[in-house]
């Protein structure tokens, strides 16, 4: 049965960690994947987290089922971070919520769902995007292509090459848009260019599907979030996926959600019902643990404002992290200009360098980053950017 099953490439973010942890460079660092690792070099724990574990812990509950769509308090909690708690959207009934597993689950079933409504919809994801996103709406039947988004030279967006890509589109194309801290290169829109952006997907009747991994990691929580308002104000229904992976420091908890903005309650309560299916013939529903903390840091006044504490110290670290990788760099022997990487946003930096010189950098140095040349800012500290100077500057 299985003998003719080919061995697949390994996964170009994830398959990294378990060549990391094969390596036995007692100097190695893992800038592969997108996860913030704090001073000390240790995954967090966010106080606010505990906290609200501690209170979860005091009043042991029964496991039973989950609703299919998840804690309703969770979904609520969503609704009001992702669109503003006096939103005429939240208001008017008309956002189906979901929680989901991750944000890659939200992408995931967000994906299923537009296939059932529009089978023959083509999907643009950005040239170049997270790994993943070609990956999941491929495997979700789509057949994907890019739009214009990276200017190599320029160290920025091809904005007019975007507007360019998205314009030459047919009406129902699914358009993934990194909704801040775009993934890999750290380049996001201004809100001018997204005005534009918006008028386009007007326009040409395009369906924007929002990928808001990483809330909070560029300016803050409101500021980063204000691009979603900004679709709803132009009358879009949109699809937004949310991850409290990086935010909540809860990787392995999968927590994250699907939102799709509807044009009334009624339509609103139709969509979360085909969601609901699309959920139950997957994974049935949610798990419990992830969510319900979520929930309780969302839904309390004071946990929530050490979580907006926690989230800015995670930012303002990396945003150090950025101006010491330059520095260091050039102290490092590096002549080329690096200043870029004080511009990118996000947890990641889009170094330029070569897929040579990332292998290089793994295999010689033990220093991982993808092959596209991202590396995870998030992941440096006093301890370790010192040698990953010295090994960048050695590849360069
Ligand atoms: C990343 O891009 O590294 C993260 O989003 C983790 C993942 O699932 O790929």
């Amino acid at each position: 049965l299985f003998s003719a099953v080919e061995l697949a490439p390994r996964d170009p973010i994830l398959g990294l960690n378990e060549q990391f942890a094969a390596d036995t460079n007692p100097n190695k660092v893992n800038l592969g994947v997108g996860v913030y690792f704090d001073e000390a070099g240790k995954l967090p724990l966010l106080q606010c987290v505990q906290a609200a574990e501690k209170t979860l812990m005091g009043t042991p509950t029964p496991r039973g089922y989950l609703p299919i769509d998840g804690i309703a308090a969770y979904d609520a909690g969503v609704k009001n971070l992702v669109f503003g708690a006096d939103s005429e959207v939240l208001k008017a009934g008309r956002v189906a919520t979901v929680q989901a597993l991750g944000g890659t689950g939200a992408l995931k079933i967000g994906a299923d769902f537009l296939k059932q409504l529009n089978p023959a919809a083509k999907v643009l994801i950005s040239d170049p995007s997270w790994e993943n996103h070609r990956a999941l709406f491929t495997k979700a039947g789509f057949e994907v292509d890019t739009y214009a988004y990276y200017d190599a030279a320029k160290r920025g967006v091809n904005f007019d090459g975007m507007l360019a890509s998205l314009n030459a589109a047919a009406a129902g194309t699914i358009v993934v848009l990194h909704a801040c801290c775009h993934n890999p290169t750290g380049y996001d829109l201004t809100p001018e260019q997204w005005e534009q952006v918006i008028a386009v997907v007007k326009a040409k009747n395009l369906t924007a599907f929002l990928d808001m991994a990483y809330q909070g990691f560029a300016q803050g929580l409101a500021q980063d979030g204000a691009v979603v308002g900004k679709f709803v104000a132009a009358g879009l229904n949109i699809l937004v996926s949310t991850s409290f992976s990086k935010s909540f420091s809860l990787y392995g908890e999968r927590v994250g959600a699907l939102s799709v903005v509807c044009t009334d309650k009624d339509e609103a309560a139709r969509v979360l019902s085909q969601i609901k299916i699309t959920i139950r013939t997957n994974y049935s529903n949610p798990p419990i643990h992830g969510g319900a903390v979520v929930a309780a840091v969302l839904g309390d006044a004071t946990l929530r404002a050490q979580w907006e504490q926690e989230l800015a110290g995670m930012r303002d670290r990396i945003k150090a992290m950025r101006q010491q990788l330059v520095a260091g760099l050039k102290a490092a022997g590096v002549q080329q200009d690096m200043s870029f990487i004080t511009t990118q946003v996000g947890m990641f930096s889009y170094s330029g360098l070569s897929k040579d010189q990332m292998v290089r950098l793994r295999n010689e140095f033990g220093v991982y980053g993808t092959d596209t040349g991202r590396m995870c800012v998030a992941a440096l500290n006093e301890k370790n950017i010192g040698y990953v100077c010295a090994s960048i500057a050695k590849v360069l």
